[in-house]
């Protein structure tokens, strides 16, 4: 009899065993679960709070308190940052299927916290109270970020020092500017220990970027000199109506004459001349609309997930076509800035951001110009790409990539960032005239992981 006991717990083992076996596999394994996520409230608007997912070093080289804290924030206007969560730099993304994720080998949370922030509200998972709380201006855009930052802060011990860098691409090529202005110029002693802005693909001086499509797909042998006039007329409305400030009909110039380029190129995606689909974003929306990602997030179950808000779309059109190149100009006179692209972009790669930058207003302009354009080589010595450097501005064109860099080149996309950050490699040294001594430079290595 004293067996039975026994007997019962090795039956009802088995009986677990094979009921566990049964069940499908989750489709978030422990290890790809954020660290956090949930809801940070967003003052001055009462009931609004911004959708966040937060994942922690995986191999901190420093305490925690003093560890870098990467901020990502998506573009559109109206796009959510899951979308770089899970299909670009998060830790864990969805590559082809919508219900497998796999371990990013060039994830960004290798030696820095990363924070993905659903911004503005409205985007993503993020909630808006109401229309009105929506942004319509940059301005708006940096006052909710700003108070999300300090909540995120306050609710995590141990935080209030760790030095912060935004980073974002493509319309985050107008926050990131927004936010570093905000904190630069009016909580330079508030909650946010802000150490650097990175943009992606940006968007950030519009009239000057959407000059540049013409020639660029020009001289890629993408249109002929008939088109090419075609474009520049388009380009010239989108610039007039600038100049008058029709803002929106401005904005939607724009987009016609983007839509005039991808009828005339017949490419799949101006994002990326090289792929023969688009990037495969909609792999994230089905991730997320599923009822298990919303429960583990913690997210409403109700809630359903779109890759873009028209709404947020809606309310910021006006601000699309207003530059922030302003905002830059001030920033990198107090902390570092990195402009990266991929080549590979016909929206707002390499030429669109080169020909912003020269007519930066910055005591640095001169040298940061004659500074030596480097060749960047992967861990395999093959070419990864292009890095310009002098004092707190550094551009980096990125090879094999287009608009989602990341996507594209994950592991190279990593080593740039986590390089910029350290300023190691390619981003170290002395900030010296690299025309006049390249000679005496050109013995050491350019690979990023390098010490120099
Ligand atoms: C692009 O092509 C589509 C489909 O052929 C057409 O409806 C549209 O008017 C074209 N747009 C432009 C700006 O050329
Ligand atoms: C670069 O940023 C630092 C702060 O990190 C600032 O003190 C310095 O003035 C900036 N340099 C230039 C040339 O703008
Ligand atoms: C350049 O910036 C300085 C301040 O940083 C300002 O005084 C000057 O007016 C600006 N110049 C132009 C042409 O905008």
């Amino acid at each position: 009899m004293k067996h039975v006991p026994t007997l019962f717990l090795l039956l009802s083992t088995l009986l677990l065993a094979v009921s566990v076996e049964s069940l499908p596999p989750p489709l978030f394994p422990d290890e790809a679960l954020p660290t956090k996520s949930g809801y940070l409230p967003v003052k001055p608007a009462p009931g609004s709070s911004m959708f966040y997912t937060f994942y922690e070093a995986q191999k901190p080289t420093t305490t925690l308190t003093d560890t870098p804290l990467l901020i990502w924030l998506q573009g559109g206007p109206g796009c959510s940052s899951m979308i770089g969560n899970f299909y670009e730099l998060g830790p864990w993304r969805v590559v082809s299927r919508a219900t497998e994720l796999e371990p990013n080998p060039g994830a960004w949370n290798r030696l820095f916290g990363l924070l993905f922030l659903d911004n503005p509200i409205g985007v993503g998972f993020s909630i808006a109270a109401s229309k009105q709380d929506i942004p319509k201006n940059q301005r708006q855009v940096a006052e909710q970020l700003y108070a999300a930052l300090v909540e995120f802060i306050e609710q995590n011990q141990g935080f209030e020092h760790r030095p912060v860098y935004i980073t974002g691409e493509s319309y985050a090529g107008k926050y990131v500017p927004a936010i570093g202005y905000y904190i630069l110029k009016e909580k330079p002693n508030g909650k946010v220990n802000l150490k650097g802005l990175a943009i992606g693909n940006g968007l950030t001086d519009p009239v000057t970027q959407i000059r540049t499509h013409a020639v660029n797909v020009y001289y890629s042998g993408l249109v002929n000199a008939k088109q090419r006039e075609e474009l520049e007329k388009a380009q010239e409305i989108s610039i007039s109506l600038v100049k008058a400030q029709k803002w929106r009909e401005a904005a939607d110039a724009r987009l016609e004459l983007l839509t005039l380029i991808g009828n005339m190129t017949g490419l799949a995606t101006l994002y990326n001349t090289a792929r023969m689909i688009p990037y495969r974003t909609d792999l994230v929306v089905d991730l997320l609309n599923q009822r298990e990602a919303k429960r583990v997030l913690g997210v409403s179950e109700t809630m359903r997930f779109e890759e873009c808000s028209d709404e947020v779309e809606e309310a910021l059109r006006g601000d699309v076509m207003k530059s922030v190149k302003f905002m830059v100009e001030y920033a990198v006179e107090r902390t570092n800035v990195l402009l990266y692209q991929g080549m590979l972009d016909l929206r707002d790669g390499v030429v669109s951001t080169e020909e912003w930058m020269k007519t930066m207003n910055w005591s640095g302009l001169g040298m940061f110009l004659t500074a030596e354009r480097k060749v960047w080589k992967d861990g395999n010595g093959d070419v990864a790409g292009y890095v310009q450097r002098w004092g707190n501005l550094s551009h980096v064109a990125v090879s094999g990539a287009g608009h989602f860099v990341p996507t594209d080149k994950d592991v190279n996309s990593r080593d740039m960032i986590e390089s910029w950050v350290l300023g190691k490699g390619l981003f170290g040294g002395e900030d010296v005239r690299q025309t006049l001594t390249s000679s005496v430079l050109e013995s050491k290595s350019n690979r990023f992981d390098s010490e120099n």
